[in-house]
């Protein structure tokens, strides 16, 4: 085959990022593959709306199965959200043998273990670096190149939706519910924003990076949660006074009996410490493990270029495997594995 058709479903946000940077680097992603990749089909909702980036209409379309049951199309990129319909989709997808990128945490915390199951027994690869961390990656460290470690734990601020609110509210005084404004219209916030202020969002992350960093299910129900709806200007200001930034943590730790615990949660962190000044949309994550030590994971954790950009490197690996005819040989992650069960306390 001389050349890699991508199907996308989706082309909001993070779609429109990936079209950009498809545009801006298409020469350059080429050469990286060896081969041209090319966007055959778009699904959207609506066909009329206006984008935040210009493609050709007759690339649009509604017909979602038409794109997942294309013979033509190689790797279908999924940027749309949702969790059964688009499961049943992507499921289809593995059947007809094309590769899946998605943004979708709330997909993987859910079904990751069927999916990538589907993935493996067709053949195929599932990659999702843009679940966690935005353009951090964060993922396919765990998979790989941490794989020599045992690790103890995993932390840090997940969600740059609450984390600008947080920042907002701190650094200009600005009220939560105009911080949660801006952080919709800068494309940052979830289609329902409950996701990122009630701390969901954080714990679905938290459940995919703590699965795969102990090799075992970790399961978003699971996963003890609490957001920031209830942190006002004046615990922000008393925090301060007291030398702590309030941050939305994340973390999940292996217990000595081998079970793991994992939370979500507003804390009090000393202004000293790194995560304190990790601010506006920006993520952070911490790993420890017994070889390397401390690693910290920092970059911008969601918007339309980062995530995008983690998007992209996931399609250009998927575009190397397909021309070295080794698509699916690497899912090798806990969610692959059906001997894996829940290891939360
Ligand atoms: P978005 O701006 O709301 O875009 C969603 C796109 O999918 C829109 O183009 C929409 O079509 C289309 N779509 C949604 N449901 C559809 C359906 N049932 N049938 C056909 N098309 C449908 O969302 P986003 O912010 O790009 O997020 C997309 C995914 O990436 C989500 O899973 C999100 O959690 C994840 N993510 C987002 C970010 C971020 O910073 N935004 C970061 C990491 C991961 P219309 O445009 O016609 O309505
Ligand atoms: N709503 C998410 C956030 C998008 O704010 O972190 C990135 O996953």
């Amino acid at each position: 085959k001389q050349q890699v058709k991508i199907g996308m479903l989706g082309l909001g946000t993070v779609g429109s990022g990936v079209v950009q940077v498809f545009r801006e680097n298409g020469e350059e992603l080429e050469k990286r593959t060896g081969l041209p990749i090319h966007i055959k089909s778009i699904v959207v909702r609506d066909l009329e709306k206006e984008r935040l980036v210009d493609v050709p209409t007759e690339l649009l379309t509604t017909d979602a199965q038409a794109v997942v049951n294309d013979p033509d199309i190689d790797i279908i990129v999924e940027v749309m959200g949702g969790i059964e319909g688009t499961k049943d989709l992507l499921l289809t997808a593995f059947r007809n043998r094309k590769s899946v990128v998605t943004a979708n945490k709330d997909l993987i915390a859910e079904h990751g273990d069927e999916l990538t199951f589907a993935a493996t027994e067709n053949g195929c690869d599932f990659l999702y670096e843009a679940s966690v961390g935005g353009g951090i990656p964060i993922i396919r460290p765990l998979r790989k190149d941490l794989a020599g470690n045992r690790i103890n734990e995993v932390m840090g601020i997940v969600n740059g939706t609450t984390n600008f609110i947080l920042t907002r509210m701190s650094q200009l005084g600005v009220s939560f519910e105009d911080a949660l404004k801006e952080a919709q219209e800068l494309g940052y916030a979830e289609a329902n924003p409950a996701s990122d202020v009630e701390g969901w969002d954080a714990g679905r992350k938290i459940a995919i990076v703590a699965s795969l960093a102990f090799n075992s299910r970790v399961n978003f129900p699971d996963v003890d949660v609490e957001g920031i709806t209830s942190i006002t200007s004046t615990d922000i200001e008393h925090a301060k006074q007291l030398g702590y930034a309030i941050k939305l943590i994340g973390s999940a730790q292996e217990k000595d009996t081998g079970k793991i615990s994992a939370q979500v949660f507003p804390a009090l962190v000393p202004l000293a410490h790194p995560l304190a000044s990790v601010n506006g949309a920006y993520n952070a994550i911490f790993v420890r493990g017994n070889a390397i030590g401390e690693a910290m994971f920092l970059g911008l954790g969601a918007g339309q270029l980062p995530t995008a950009s983690a998007v992209v490197g996931d399609i250009v690996e998927a575009v190397r495997n397909f021309h070295a005819g080794t698509r699916g040989k690497f899912l090798v992650d806990c969610y692959a594995k059906k001997e894996v069960q829940s290891a939360l306390e």
